[in-house]
């Protein structure tokens, strides 16, 4: 496969097509990962230069080309247990307060949601962190995950929930007994108790108005926000409180930070926020 060549002007309108639909960021920095990412699909689809390709993408009146697109150019790197300081923060301290809350009750609420799922890994994780915790508590719970992302192919990948062996490492032994069945190629498939926790589905984190009737009283949102700029990141971030109950948290990556002049959350524990 010949190497193509991507121009200034492909670049730039390459990557401000990418930071106007989805907000992220393609710095001069990322044009090797634009010209990696994408000849495939060029070579693929016949093209032999990127404004042709960007002509067509911008032209499809399905916008699935450009689905494409961004499936391809954004980064879905994730792991089960990653950053496991905020699954036992979640697990001794916001599980406890949220049941708490909900003590008259019959039945306990968890709505938590997932935005910048990838391919499953993180809202598994939480299903598996919540459903210890009521189970060690023997507490009956209702509970509801909504995993977001905008790249298709990691949604597919989350709702089939098959993971090979070495993506399982980080998952305990007594975890991958009770939650997943073990095929004899030795991948492991999410079992239906685990996957009825989770519900996947597409969405854009830069849309102005999300399709959501109630609250959350968690969102997290790790290792998303990075791609954006500080404007972008500061209208999510009033947007992820238009949707996070009063007294609810938000969780982000440890490597990221909020803007605490906005007051729209406060510190609590290193990357977790709650809803002032
Ligand atoms: C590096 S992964 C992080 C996955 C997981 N949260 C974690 O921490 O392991 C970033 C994810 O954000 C998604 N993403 C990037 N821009 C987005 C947008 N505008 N709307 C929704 N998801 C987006 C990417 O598709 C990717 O799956």
């Amino acid at each position: 496969m010949n190497s193509l060549r991507l121009t200034d002007e492909e670049f730039n309108l390459i990557s401000k097509l990418v930071y106007d639909k989805f907000g992220i960021n393609l710095g001069e920095q990322k044009r090797a990962l634009i010209i990696g990412r994408l000849q495939k699909v060029l070579h693929l689809e016949g093209f032999t230069s990127f404004k042709d390709y960007y002509n067509y993408v911008v032209r499809d009146p399905s916008g699935r080309a450009l689905l494409t697109m961004v499936d391809k150019i954004s980064t879905n790197h994730t792991f089960f247990f990653r950053e496991n300081d905020h699954f036992e923060y979640f697990s001794s301290v916001v599980l406890p307060q949220l049941t708490t809350r909900q003590q008259r009750k019959p039945k306990i609420d968890i709505r938590v949601w997932c935005a910048g799922c990838s391919s499953g890994e993180e809202p598994y994780t939480l299903a598996m962190v919540i459903s210890e915790y009521f189970r060690n508590n023997a507490v009956d719970a209702d509970i509801g995950i909504l995993a977001t992302d905008i790249s298709i192919t990691a949604l597919e990948k989350g709702a089939a929930g098959v993971y090979p062996e070495e993506k399982m490492a980080q998952v305990p032994f007594i975890y991958r007994q009770r939650y997943f069945d073990r095929s004899k190629d030795g991948s492991y498939t999410a079992k239906k108790e685990l996957k009825e926790m989770v519900l996947f589905r597409r969405l854009n984190l830069i849309q102005q108005e999300y399709p959501f009737k109630g609250h959350f009283q968690v969102i997290f949102c790790r290792n998303v926000m990075i791609y954006f700029d500080k404007e972008t990141q500061r209208s999510l971030i009033g947007r992820f409180h238009r949707y996070t109950e009063p007294g609810g948290y938000l969780f982000i990556g440890h490597s990221e930070t909020l803007d605490r002049s906005l007051g729209t959350y406060n510190y609590i524990h290193p990357s977790v926020y709650q809803r002032a």
